[in-house]
């Protein structure tokens, strides 16, 4: 690329600086690189940030998930509730239990499950639910939690996406039986790969840190810190080796302290973009709820030069795609928020699932459109995302 190019600008970029780079130092020095006292350090800043009382670090959201509805006894026959429109390892957690996914449709303004469709999908073999906060706004916890407590159900929430963000002045991931973060680059801070398990129950708490590690009875940091560290941990619980490295957590450390200016920039972002894009009536940027504080994880508006519909979705979804397409030709990387499991063939296939039972999700599937984010970010590369928007869709 010649310089009189100008600048790419990608959909996401983490914020990194030398704190991380010396940080990531620290274990390579003391050659203490698995899990231990760094991983330590960032599940203490992550339960002061989220007023969790207990979190617990993991590889990923989706081992917290997985060790969540493991501690929970889901099993095969059981039924699990969760969005239509949300990434498959939500969905994919219950099938590792052998349990079944049951999804219920979702709200076209918030994007997240549709409260009103929930309690239809109740059935005497429905267990819990998974309400996801995708993008980083809460799903509705009022109406949520008032259906699980009706119905005895269990509640993970898949909190993957809502660092930063807040239902009526508690953060996501504490209404739960547990809550579920990522710390993929994707999200708003990042440790390469990595996920949290929040929890309120000390009881959950304690299964949760033996089950990340193989279903030890004491960490190997207890071991070889304490008298007699030959003796091995005894093993009596199906677990699985989900533990965070101390190297992926010095970084985490870092980044929970710069996760106040992350989280002010993002939505700083979030309304210039509202601002900008206010009077293009044929995207709906993301909804301000009273009460709730959007986290931003992803700023994804829907495409929508008509009001959508399983009728024009497919044509619709064409042109957003080549609204996306001029887009990358002017070096801005766009990308469709998330994609429905249910169109994904071993959801449809096993369950017999057709876009016509989800048609919400279908229309978020075909037509959400994510716009760059990130701390570094220009005001004038903000400007010019919006510009080129404009050109692509007038032609
Ligand atoms: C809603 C949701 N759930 C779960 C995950 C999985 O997170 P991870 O990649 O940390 O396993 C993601 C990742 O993007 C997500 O968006």
């Amino acid at each position: 690329m010649t310089d009189s190019h100008p600048p790419l600008i990608p959909i996401t970029k983490p914020f990194f600086g030398d704190e991380e780079v010396d940080a990531v130092i620290e274990p390579l020095k003391t050659g203490w690189v698995v899990q231990g006292p760094f991983v330590k350090q960032f599940e203490k800043k992550f339960s002061t940030f989220t007023e969790s009382v207990f979190s617990i670090a993991t590889t990923s959201c989706t081992t917290a998930l997985h060790i969540s509805v493991a501690m929970l006894g889901l099993k095969p026959g059981d039924e699990v509730i969760l969005p239509a429109f949300t990434w498959v390892s939500t969905a994919n957690v219950i099938e590792y239990m052998g349990a079944r996914p049951v999804f219920c449709d979702i709200d076209l303004g918030t994007l997240n499950i549709d409260p009103d469709q929930i309690e239809s999908l109740v059935t005497a073999k429905t267990v819990g639910i998974i309400p996801v906060h995708l993008f980083g706004l809460c799903a509705d916890m009022t109406s949520v939690m008032r259906i699980a407590k009706k119905h005895h159900l269990w509640m993970v929430e898949d909190a993957a996406c809502a660092f930063g963000s807040w239902y009526y002045g508690k953060h996501a991931g504490t209404f739960g039986d547990t809550g579920c973060f990522s710390f993929h680059p994707r999200k708003s801070i990042t440790t390469g790969e990595g996920g949290m398990l929040t929890t309120q129950s000390d009881s959950m708490n304690q299964l949760a840190r033996s089950l990340r590690d193989h279903g030890a009875s004491r960490t190997d940091l207890e071991r070889h810190t304490s008298k007699y560290g030959f003796l091995l941990a005894e093993y009596n619980l199906l677990g699985y080796n989900y533990r965070m490295t101390d190297l992926q957590a010095a970084v985490g450390s870092v980044q929970m302290d710069r996760a106040v200016t992350i989280l002010e920039s993002r939505q700083q972002q979030a309304r210039r973009y509202d601002q900008l894009l206010s009077n293009y009536d044929w995207i709906m940027t993301p909804q301000m709820l009273e009460n709730y504080i959007h986290g931003y994880q992803s700023y994804v508006t829907l495409f929508c030069p008509e009001v959508p519909s399983l009728k024009n979705v497919d044509r619709l979804h064409v042109q957003r795609n080549d609204v996306m397409a001029d887009l990358e030709a002017q070096g801005i990387a766009t990308r469709q928020g998330t994609h429905s499991p249910v169109i994904q063939s071993y959801y449809a296939e096993k369950y017999c699932l057709v876009p016509e039972q989800f048609p919400n999700a279908y229309i978020a599937d075909r037509l959400t459109l994510a716009l760059p984010m990130y701390v570094q970010l220009t005001e004038e590369e903000q400007d010019r995302v919006c510009q080129e928007l404009r050109k692509a869709i007038n032609g």
